[in-house]
């Protein structure tokens, strides 16, 4: 019997060459590996192309939960957003594919994983090294990295081995989905210079085009995690699809991005990401309440840290989990509400409580009630200049800029 290898199949042209690709190159039987985390609307008929293709056999998985409870939300959590810009939808999914890829191979018998990236991106190194750290003893390989076919090429290719190939012309853009957002890079994007044409947005209205009233979105957490919509507790794919439908109505969640790459490029990427822009500025709100600002200023450094892990493709390391355990502990009291505003694509928090806050109006006000004890501040003051005061004295010339 010929050796097995597990391919992370999308249905599309690449894959589906891949299959006979393996096997031609590699003498490989090809089981196919299909997950849906948002972004696969038939399982059952990709699995059937996939047969149609060549695999000896075809494995589909529904992990929308899975990506939503132990991927996504752990990295809401810690605010993890790359560059201040991108919310890491694609990067967040490549290592529950990595591990679903692992599970497969090892119950299929297989001695290699496959998988569909170029060797120019950031997927590559996520999947490679997170196959790589699950499953040492598993070969990798990343079919469109060795070929070196043109598209033109592919398309021969597979009408020379019947693999059927796409009716509907090619979208000019690479797309990549899931829950948390939708990536779209290349054809007219890679001139940074000019503004994306109407037809990249899919998830998102043109601004432009949003309804005239504002719509108002009330969310509620649970230690860090979004639990109800409007009242309304929800588990959370439905909770996700929901905001995603109100604020792509709105025309929130665009984000252009001209992004530093792992691999020392700069590309730019449009990402559309409604409910992950909602429930970021939603989640940042809320924790702004709780904790204190020794926290949120230390959390905010780990936040960066986390994002460029997540990015750079090292989800399971030990920093990550050491970086966890901190994201958890400042997660306690973040239970409350968070009221947004939706208008004309921006995504504007109006309101916030909760039981554990620490805003406090009887030291915030300036009407009557106040309890702040005005005759502390020249003492505080006096102390807290003193370092400066003092150096003034004996060092005059740090108080001149040459
Ligand atoms: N640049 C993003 C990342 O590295 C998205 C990559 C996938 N994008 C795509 N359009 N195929 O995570």
């Amino acid at each position: 019997m010929a050796e097995r290898a597990v391919l992370a199949y999308s249905g599309g042209l690449d894959t589906s060459v891949a299959v006979k690709w393996l096997k031609e190159r590699y003498g490989y039987d090809v089981v196919t590996f299909t997950v849906d985390i948002g972004n696969v609307p038939n399982l059952d008929a990709i699995r059937q192309k996939a047969l149609k293709a060549g695999a000896v056999d075809a494995v589909v998985t529904d992990a929308r939960e899975e990506f939503l409870s132990d991927f996504v939300f752990p990295s809401l959590k810690a605010d993890a957003v790359y560059e201040g810009e991108y919310p890491l939808a694609t990067a967040i999914g490549r290592p529950l594919i990595a591990k679903l890829l692992v599970e497969v191979a090892r119950q299929k018998g297989a001695v290699a994983v496959a998988h569909g990236c170029t060797g120019k991106g950031n997927d590559q190194v996520r999947l490679d090294v997170g196959v790589g750290t699950l499953a040492p003893e598993l070969k990798i390989i990343a079919p469109a990295r060795e070929w070196g076919m043109t598209r033109e090429q592919l398309m021969r290719y597979a009408e020379a081995n019947s693999i059927p190939v796409p009716t509907t012309r090619k979208s000019p853009y690479s797309i990549d989905e899931n829950l948390w957002g939708r990536s779209i890079e290349t054809g007219v994007l890679e001139d940074p210079w000019r503004e994306p044409p109407a037809d990249v947005y899919l998830w998102t209205r043109d601004p432009a085009d949003t309804p005239a009233k504002a719509a108002y979105v009330e969310i509620e957490f649970e230690q860090g995690v979004p639990v109800a919509v409007d009242g309304k507790r929800m588990g959370a794919i439905d909770l996700v699809t929901a905001l995603h439908a109100l604020a792509g109505e709105h025309g929130v969640g665009r984000v252009d991005h001209v992004e530093n790459r792992l691999v020392g490029i700069k590309s730019r990427e449009i990402y559309e990401a409604p409910a992950a822009t909602v429930l970021l500025k939603a989640h940042a709100a809320l924790q702004n309440l709780v904790l204190t600002k020794d926290q949120l200023r230390f959390k905010s450094m780990v936040a960066t840290r986390y994002a460029d892990l997540i990015y750079n493709g090292l989800w399971f390391s030990g920093l990550r989990h050491n970086l966890v355990a901190f994201v958890e502990s400042t997660q306690e009291y973040v239970n409350g509400t968070v009221r947004i505003k939706l208008f004309k694509g921006t995504c504007t928090v109006v309101g916030r409580k909760s039981p554990h806050s620490l805003y406090d109006i009887s030291l915030a006000t300036y009407d009557k009630g106040d309890t702040f004890n005005q005759a502390d501040s020249p003492g505080f003051i006096r102390l807290w200049g003193l370092p400066s005061r003092l150096q003034a004295r004996a060092q005059e010339g740090i108080l001149t800029e040459d």
